[in-house]
């Protein structure tokens, strides 16, 4: 019953307000066609990350955690003349997926795919001394989140808006004697930021068509 009232809020919504068009609907079909998991963010989710990076001007903007690139499509629609999406992939059949998904929204030219463990890329990104990100969206497994966390914080500025999806796991991230690999971990970013003076975070929780769970957003100082 209460899941039912959320997907049929998350349905209006999107219906009425969030503006989804074709290449997002095409991209959710298309990704399940290819037998993609079913766990982009919601479309009013997606719109909430567009709002967010479109209010904070970002003109770089980082992914983790491709899939089928429909989050990367809200993301890349927020960017001005000029801005890039750099999106980290381990799976060679989403970027694919991705790929097209992103070249038929007339995106290709603002993204770039990086495959690879975003353990890798990201030491890459690091390496390479590219240059800072505004915004960064951290969205893969959930288990090295805190090494995420910790590499992202080297490619990015004050000023920058970091968020991570998926933090409250049913209620789980309250959960201190969850033995869950995936609530270790958010839990364990929880832990790293309450200390961490370089940056100032919140954690909100939400309901809908992905269930019950939510998002950490840490501005970093
Ligand atoms: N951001 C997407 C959903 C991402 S799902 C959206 O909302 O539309 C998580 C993705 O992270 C999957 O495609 C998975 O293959 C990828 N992933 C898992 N482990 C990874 C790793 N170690 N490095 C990079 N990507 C990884
Ligand atoms: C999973 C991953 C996600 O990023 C998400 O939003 C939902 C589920 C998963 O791995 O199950
Ligand atoms: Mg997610």
């Amino acid at each position: 019953m209460t899941e039912h009232l959320w997907n049929s809020v998350d349905t209006y919504v999107t219906d009425g307000l969030v503006g989804h068009d074709e290449f997002l609907g095409g991209a959710l079909e298309r990704s399940a066609a290819a037998g993609l998991p079913a766990i982009s963010v919601s479309p009013p989710q997606g719109k909430l990350l567009h709002l967010l990076a479109r209010a904070m001007r970002a003109r770089r903007i980082l992914e983790l955690g491709t899939l089928g690139g429909y989050s990367t499509i809200w993301l890349a629609r927020a960017l001005p003349r000029g801005g890039r999406v750099v999106t980290l992939e381990l799976e060679e059949k989403h970027a694919h997926v991705a790929r097209d998904n992103l070249r038929r929204a007339g995106l290709t030219r603002r993204v770039e795919i990086r495959l690879g463990s975003a353990l890798d890329t990201l030491d890459a990104l690091i390496a390479e001394s590219v240059k800072p990100f505004d915004f960064v969206f951290i969205d893969a497994d959930k288990p090295h989140i805190p090494d995420y966390y910790t590499r992202t914080l080297q490619l990015t500025h004050p000023g920058s808006l970091i968020i991570v999806d998926n933090v409250v796991r049913d209620g789980k991230l309250a959960d201190a004697s969850s033995d869950d690999p995936n609530v270790q971990g958010v839990r364990k970013l929880h832990a790293m930021l309450a200390h961490d003076p370089r940056v100032t975070a919140t954690t909100i929780q939400t309901v809908g068509s992905k269930g019950y769970d939510g998002f950490m957003l840490a501005l970093v100082r």
